[in-house]
């Protein structure tokens, strides 16, 4: 069940919790709601991440911190609606009311219905005596612009398109097959307006998509590749493709993983699914660009006609790969996804992918390694990620390191040296891009999956990408910039 919001002058008397986000300075000088010795008593000091909760007759009061008055920002009230999420979430009926600070009102509000929606975040699809969640409504009070309720519909279109993300990924891979995923992403496409067209395994074949052919070869099920296409209401400011890797569970194929090693990889689909996500809030958001989605899919087995070691396959665009690590898959998938995807000429390129381990080695879990060919258009995604709150790096692409990806009997291989693997894959992404073309990539092997919870994100699936590919699309420019060149530091 999702949570409706509204848009209130005063807290309601009859919603059964009532939470106030105070700054550190509001504690200090005194609240009106609780005796100040209490909080002494409780340590709650408005601090960041505290909380702090009280019986009324019968209902409950709140209070969580977000710290000094001059660092409240969008990613404190994510956090703090988080918090509201999880330690109310079992009650039906919510007010919440902001802090005075002096932060834009509709960022506050976006913020804090993104919090509370994704921290009360369950997936219990499998869970024979899960609670789902209870709250159902809250009304939002305080802040500049109180009453526009514009900005809780925005928070919450974008955290109901990152929890379509969480529940694909959170999706057993064995359930959440190629052909599975294809339909559920069709259902979603065809739910939201959009134009959906999914390649069956012979169209991929005639097609010549060997990339996604060669890594599903080891599979006893059939690849899919699923375009989405959101078509503007008025004139269309240029468009934007989204690239995702679907890669519903990966095994390594011949060059197989540890058991270790494929626990999670249920998760080599998030790049797939947070563009499903974002493209299922399009129609919602109504960004005057075309946007336009190509997700590969297939999982990467090791059946016995698998692709062997020295196995050479030819991309969409005509270019050849030799695979000496058939774990080094996403990439060959992702040749023929950006292939097709620079034949839509689209003004831009972003691809998601949970493409190396030696990202999350660079970078950590919580942050996604950022790459391309345009500065312009990697300013845009930079942007883009100040106002989601999901962090990027920019990493190079050094011209030289194309010498680590030469192969003697094709136009490359599909691995490089064992040390800056996230690079090495960002260039041979780049083969694939037409010339002209402004592309960037996010590898988001780190932050797509998350070990616990903490602030908005919950254990399992994350959705992360799908806040930034819905900024990114919300005020789309066409970069200009000259995309040819070698973007190294
Ligand atoms: N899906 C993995 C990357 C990955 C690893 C994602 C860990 C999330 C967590 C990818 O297909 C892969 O296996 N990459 C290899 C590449 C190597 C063989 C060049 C890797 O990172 O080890
Ligand atoms: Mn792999
Ligand atoms: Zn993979």
């Amino acid at each position: 069940m999702s949570i409706s919001y509204r848009a209130v002058r005063v807290l309601p008397q009859r919603a059964r919790a009532h939470v106030w986000i105070v700054t550190s300075e509001a504690v200090t000088s005194g609240l009106e709601q609780v005796d100040s010795r209490d909080l002494d008593n409780a340590d709650f000091s408005g601090q960041v991440g505290q909380t702090y909760t009280w019986p009324v007759n019968g209902r409950v009061g709140a209070l969580v911190g977000v710290g000094p008055r001059a660092e409240v920002d969008a990613d404190r009230l994510r956090r703090a609606g988080a918090a509201i999420g999880r330690r109310l979430g079992n009650h039906t009926w919510v007010g919440a009311a902001l802090p005075d600070v002096d932060l834009d009102g509709a960022i506050c509000r976006r913020a804090l219905v993104e919090g509370i929606s994704l921290g009360s975040y369950k997936f219990l699809t499998y869970k024979s005596e899960g609670e789902p969640v209870k709250l159902n409504r809250v009304d939002v009070a305080g802040g500049v612009g109180a009453t526009n309720q514009g900005a809780l519909d925005l928070g919450r279109a974008v955290a109901g398109a990152q929890m379509l993300a969480r529940d694909l990924v959170n999706e057993p891979g064995g359930i959440l097959t190629a052909p599975e995923f294809a339909d559920r992403a069709a259902a979603v496409g065809r739910d939201r307006g959009l134009t959906v067209k999914v390649w069956d395994e012979t169209e991929i074949a005639e097609g010549g998509l060997g990339g996604l052919l060669g890594v599903n070869r080891g599979s006893t099920l059939p690849p899919r590749l699923v375009e989405l296409t959101y078509d503007p209401p008025g004139p269309k400011h240029g468009t934007l493709a989204l690239v995702g890797k679907g890669i519903v569970f990966d095994a390594g194929g011949l060059s197989i993983k540890t058991g270790q090693g494929m626990m999670t990889m249920k998760y080599d689909m998030g790049g797939g699914a947070a563009v499903i996500g974002a493209m299922s809030a399009m129609a919602e958001i109504a960004p005057a660009a075309q946007v336009r989605a190509f997700v590969p899919m297939t999982d990467n087995m090791l059946g016995g006609d698998a692709t062997r070691p020295g196995d050479v396959l030819k991309i969409r665009n005509g270019k050849t790969i030799e695979v000496l690590n058939t774990d080094a898959e996403g990439r060959l998938i992702l040749a023929d996804a950006l292939s097709l995807a620079s034949e839509a000429e689209p003004d831009a390129i972003v691809d998601l992918a949970t493409l190396t381990g030696a990202c999350v080695v660079a970078l950590g879990p919580k942050i996604a390694g950022l790459m391309g060919n345009n500065d312009e258009w990697i300013d845009a995604v930079k942007n883009a990620s100040a106002v989601s709150g999901e962090r990027v790096w920019h990493l190079p692409l050094p011209g030289d390191y194309t010498k680590q990806i030469e192969s003697s009997v094709a136009d490359m291989k599909n691995i490089g040296k064992p040390q800056g693997g996230a690079l090495t894959a960002g260039l041979i992404l780049k083969e694939f891009v037409a010339e002209g073309i402004p592309w960037a990539h996010l590898d988001i092997a780190g932050p797509s999956w998350s070990d616990s919870d903490d602030a908005e994100i919950t254990k399992g699936g994350t959705g992360y990408g799908v806040r930034l590919l819905i900024e990114l699309a919300r005020d789309f420019e066409p970069p200009g910039g000259n995309s040819a060149a070698e973007s190294e530091e």
